[in-house]
């Protein structure tokens, strides 16, 4: 156990050019939920964690909204203009001033790290009693990353970024992840003497490491053996890489709990999913937010559950079927081609095919709540128009519209009384035919 407080410092100011998009870098989702919200989340789980300050800068507004509606514990702080990682930091510098403890440092780009890491890696720093720890990895090919310099005695010294390497330098295949821990009141000064006279004009948080040497400091880097947590985002191919990691580890470990996933590959299951032994899950399912599926259910195939489904034990959620925000109680089917939004559906209750639960109104902008109890059914493409209730062991016929709610054991029924001509076609044929001679 620590004995020393931490905040951490998420660097999220830069534009993030390469994106080629209005939406800042941060702001880009991995399965709905932003890089910085898997940033944030990762720091938080590292449990003792006294405060969080996010560093926003370019489009600060959207940064800053998303941020404060989600983490009690953050405080942005705005860097403007950006002028480097080293000025970023500086930025939270007047908030920790005086603080006794560890502070870490981490980019809002990489949402990939886990907080087992972090927490191994500030264990490390208290451990090592150091006063500067810089995480590292070693990459086959480092490029564009800084590099880590040690002297002839393999002693960590400098990190030198790729556009002001030397070749020797150049060829050094450790590389500087981005993230930190800092004894606080040991380094702070050293954020005071950054200097810009680099190849990209820029306050370089990197340097603090030369300045804790020179002052005889303890200079620690900490390899990590996972390259892949580290991986940062600066394009959309390294975000749909990052969701390839991201999903492949996910339905990794529900198979590994007992899933059954037949094509993991056409599969995506988001991190926050839970879901219970013996349940099928066929091709092209997509599963985003926070969801609990039970045991022994059948998913998909080309299911879609987009966030907020609590679904019991021996459920069917079948093709071309979308749940959103929605209770599914045991032994409950929703075989096909049906919506079920902002819902709660009983146990043993069938839906038919192509039912939807009509939940938004957009003159209104409101969403309602439909309610299915125990044992009800609805037929075919019916439609059932919330706020609305179908009571236990009603029935609704194929091809309602249902305004009102259903009492129990009752047949509802809202499409016109089937018509039979008899014939019709044949004096149409006949007439047409007599109508040619
Ligand atoms: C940085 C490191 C490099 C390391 C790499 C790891 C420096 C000088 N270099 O380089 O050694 O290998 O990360 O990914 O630190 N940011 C701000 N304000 C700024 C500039 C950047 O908040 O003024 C934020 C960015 O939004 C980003 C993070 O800091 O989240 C890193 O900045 P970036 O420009 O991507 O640094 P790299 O060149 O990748
Ligand atoms: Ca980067």
């Amino acid at each position: 156990m620590l004995n020393k407080k931490v905040k951490s410092i998420v660097l999220a100011a830069g534009k993030g050019t390469r994106m080629k998009s209005n939406l800042p870098k941060v702001l880009h989702t991995i399965f709905n939920k932003p890089l910085l919200g898997y940033v944030l989340d990762a720091v938080n789980g590292i449990g003792n964690i006294d405060d969080n300050y996010v560093i926003v800068g370019h489009e600060a507004e959207l940064v800053e909204k998303y941020v404060t509606s989600n983490y009690d514990n953050a405080k942005c702080i705005l860097q403007a203009p950006q002028l480097g990682t080293g000025d970023a930091v500086n930025k939270a510098a007047p908030y920790i001033s005086g603080f006794d403890g560890y502070v870490i440092v981490v980019c809002g780009d990489t949402p990939l790290i886990t907080s087992e890491t972090l927490k191994n890696f500030i264990e490390f720093h208290d451990n090592n009693s150091a006063d500067l720890t810089v995480m590292s990895a070693i990459f086959e090919n480092p490029k564009n990353y800084g590099r880590i310099i040690r002297d002839r005695n393999k002693k960590f010294v400098a990190i030198v970024e790729e556009k002001d390497a030397t070749p020797e330098q150049k060829a050094v295949k450790e590389i500087n992840a981005g993230i930190y821990c800092i004894t606080w009141n040991k380094i702070s000064e050293a954020l005071k003497n950054l200097k810009n006279n680099n190849a990209q004009g820029e306050y370089y948080l990197t340097d603090i490491v030369k300045w804790a040497v020179a002052q005889n400091l303890n200079v620690q880097s900490y390899i990590l053996d996972n390259n892949e947590e580290i991986f940062g985002i600066n394009s959309k191919v390294q975000l749909a890489e990052a969701t390839k990691i991201l999903n492949k580890k996910s339905v990794v470990r529900l198979m590994e709990n007992g899933v059954q996933i037949v094509d993991p590959d056409s599969t995506y299951i988001s991190p926050e999913t839970t879901i219970g032994a013996d349940t099928l899950i066929l091709p092209n399912v997509y599963i985003t937010g926070k969801n609990q599926i039970g045991l022994n259910c059948k998913i998909g195939p080309f299911a879609h559950i987009r966030d907020g489904a609590t679904i019991g034990n021996n459920v069917r959620i079948g093709n071309f079927v979308e749940v959103k925000k929605s209770v599914i109680k045991d032994n409950t089917n929703v075989s096909h081609l049906s919506y079920i939004g902002d819902s709660e559906l009983g146990s043993h209750v069938n839906i038919g095919a192509g039912t939807i639960t009509a939940n938004y109104n957009p003159i209104t902008k409101v969403k309602s709540k439909t309610i299915i109890k125990d044992g009800a059914n609805t037929g075919s493409n019916s439609v059932l128009v919330a706020p609305v209730t179908v009571n236990e062991m009603a029935s609704v016929g194929a091809g309602s519209v249902i305004t009102k709610n259903v009492e129990a054991y009752s047949l509802v029924v809202t499409r016109a009384p089937l018509k039979q001509i008899t014939n019709w076609v044949k004096n149409k044929i006949e007439q047409l035919s007599g109508g040619n001679k």
